[in-house]
């Protein structure tokens, strides 16, 4: 255990994040179908607040008026110009090679009277 403590696992429920300052970085944690995704919250584009914006779905189309919605609550939209990324690797949705840096979390027993566990994210 040597990352740091975000908070019980019951502080962020399926489908929300929480946004945290460690180690003088700005993170956004997120509960994706009970596992937890943290994300530096800062966009590549021109340095904004990431994950203050909205977590959404991919959309992909077929063709004109033909679209579905995929991976509910797993892209982090970008609240200045709209770029999207991928929560689960930080990685923007139309280029890969530009990301925000994920970082890898673990959920783990951190007090013995607490029957709650912690969120670690390990900068
Ligand atoms: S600053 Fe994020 S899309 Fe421009």
């Amino acid at each position: 255990m040597n990352g740091v403590l975000v908070g019980k696992t019951s502080e962020i429920p399926e489908g929300e994040k929480k946004i945290i300052t460690a180690n003088g970085k700005s993170i956004g944690v997120y509960n994706i179908g009970g596992e937890f995704f943290a994300i530096r919250n800062t966009c590549p584009h021109q340095g904004a607040a990431l994950c203050s914006g909205i977590t959404t779905a991919f959309i992909d189309s077929s063709g004109p008026g033909n679209f579905t919605y995929q991976r509910e609550g797993e892209i982090a939209r970008c609240p200045w110009h709209q770029w999207e990324f991928d929560i689960k690797t930080g990685c923007m949705i139309v280029d890969p090679k530009k990301r925000t840096k994920s970082y890898e979390v673990t959920v783990e027993r951190f007090d013995v009277s607490v029957e709650d566990k912690g969120i670690y994210v390990h900068i």
